[in-house]
């Protein structure tokens, strides 16, 4: 969730939505966010929504906050009335949602499940930083309903993790991912970070040999982002750290592909690969194709049929808001066709299944045949498909199809 929110319009008190949305919202996917905005100590290159016991200051307090999200997924079923469809993925994120008791995860899917149904083979994902779980937790995590957990590993090399401010030794998540899967999780994610400095391609390479010995179904390789505002961004600009290399990047995705692919994990987001398709993120999936979501939290974003909003910040102004009846969206916006077909092509670029060619305009026709000629993607039927190279320069090819 970034944590610079947009103006947008006024967003209704009561959180309705118009009638067309929820009609259109019935033939799409659903999935819920569950935001959980606590983390035991900030990472330095992090910019999402969370708060230290330090930084809340004592407001918005953990202990109420399993009580406070319910109220919102009541509120969305009031919202949604009329949608009478299971949920197909929900999908928990922070912050560290395992900083709270397993059973108040458990009191907030309970509620998704009472109030809409959980589909027979629904998605439930935790996110889990590797030293906020031991294998008492991760037994009562699946008893409560989760089937999948994604790991925050980053790197396996101790100067990295340092520099990332992360608390856990290389080897944690790798204990993490043996315990989760003993305690009977159908999928196991690892998320790595690439290009932070200091890092050499051998440290990144010892990272992804590390996290393969783990055998997780699904790996996630994002390069590091600078963040505005961070403390990350702080050191660089005072010189005390590098800004990571456009090259040292593109070397780091290519050897991640490499060795991922090697090991039979198959891209199918620039950024993401799994092991099958069953292993794929379905969640992740949902957000990519514009389908429908609701995002429970301080902060968190939702989309219904082009009709997107966003909540309060903090956990505060949040817990005010439900506690009072109110909804806690700060404001939202209506996706017109025009930009609703410019998102479309910004994320299913990106996709292994690739962008149907009837989604682009007259010119941007024209440029995905440039693109193909420079060999950075191929016609795959009526799809245009990124090639190894195009995948590098995915962000180039989106700006040349958006002429
Ligand atoms: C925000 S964290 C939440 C999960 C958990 N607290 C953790 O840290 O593992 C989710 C993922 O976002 C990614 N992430 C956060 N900030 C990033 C940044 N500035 N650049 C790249 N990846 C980032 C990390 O890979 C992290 O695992
Ligand atoms: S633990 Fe995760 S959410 Fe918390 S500050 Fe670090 S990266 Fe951000």
């Amino acid at each position: 969730m970034p944590s610079t929110l947009p103006e947008g319009e006024v967003a209704p008190l009561d959180g309705a939505l118009p009638e067309s949305a929820v009609r259109e919202a019935a033939s799409r996917p659903l999935g819920f966010y569950l935001h959980v905005p606590f983390c035991a100590s900030r990472c330095g290159y992090c910019d999402f929504n969370t708060y230290t016991a330090r930084e809340l200051g004592g407001g918005g307090s953990q202990a109420s906050y399993a009580e406070t999200a319910v109220r919102e997924v009541l509120l969305a079923r009031r919202v949604l009335g009329e949608l009478d469809r299971p949920v197909d993925t929900v999908f928990f994120g922070g912050g560290t949602p395992t900083l709270l008791p397993a059973a108040d995860l458990g009191r907030m899917l309970a509620a998704v499940r009472d109030e809409f149904g959980l589909a027979p083979d629904a998605e439930v994902t935790t996110e889990a930083n590797p030293e906020s779980v031991d294998p008492a937790y991760l037994d009562e995590l699946r008893a409560v309903g989760f089937n999948r957990v994604s790991f925050g590993m980053q790197s396996a090399s101790s100067h990295v993790l340092k520099i990332l401010d992360r608390q856990h030794t290389p080897g944690r998540a790798l204990q993490a991912v043996k315990e989760a899967t003993a305690a009977g999780f159908e999928h196991v994610n690892l998320d790595l970070i690439y290009g932070t400095p200091g890092e050499s391609l051998d440290d990144w390479r010892a990272s992804l040999e590390s996290a393969l010995s783990a055998q997780p179904d699904h790996v996630s390789a994002y390069a590091l982002i600078v963040e505005d505002g961070t403390q990350l961004a702080r050191r660089i600009r005072r010189g005390e750290l590098p800004m990571p290399d456009d090259d040292d990047l593109a070397d780091k995705y290519v050897l991640a592909d490499e060795l991922l692919s090697a090991e039979g994990l198959r891209w199918y987001e620039v950024s993401n690969w799994a092991r099958s398709t069953a292993a794929r993120c379905r969640h992740n999936e949902l957000y990519w194709r514009g389908d429908t979501w609701w995002g429970i939290g301080p902060g968190a974003h939702s989309h219904v049929a082009g009709t997107r909003w966003w909540n309060v910040k903090h956990p505060s102004a949040y817990a005010e808001r439900l506690n009072t009846n109110q909804s806690p969206a700060q404001a939202r916006e209506t996706l017109d066709e025009e930009t609703r077909r410019i998102e479309r092509v910004l994320l299913e670029v990106r996709l292994e299944a690739g962008l149907p060619r009837e989604v682009l305009d007259e010119p941007g026709r024209a440029a995905a045949d440039q693109v193909v000629e420079d060999g950075l993607a191929v016609m795959d039927g009526d799809r245009l498909v990124l090639t190894d190279r195009g995948r590098l320069l995915a962000d180039a090819v989106v700006r040349d199809l958006l002429p």
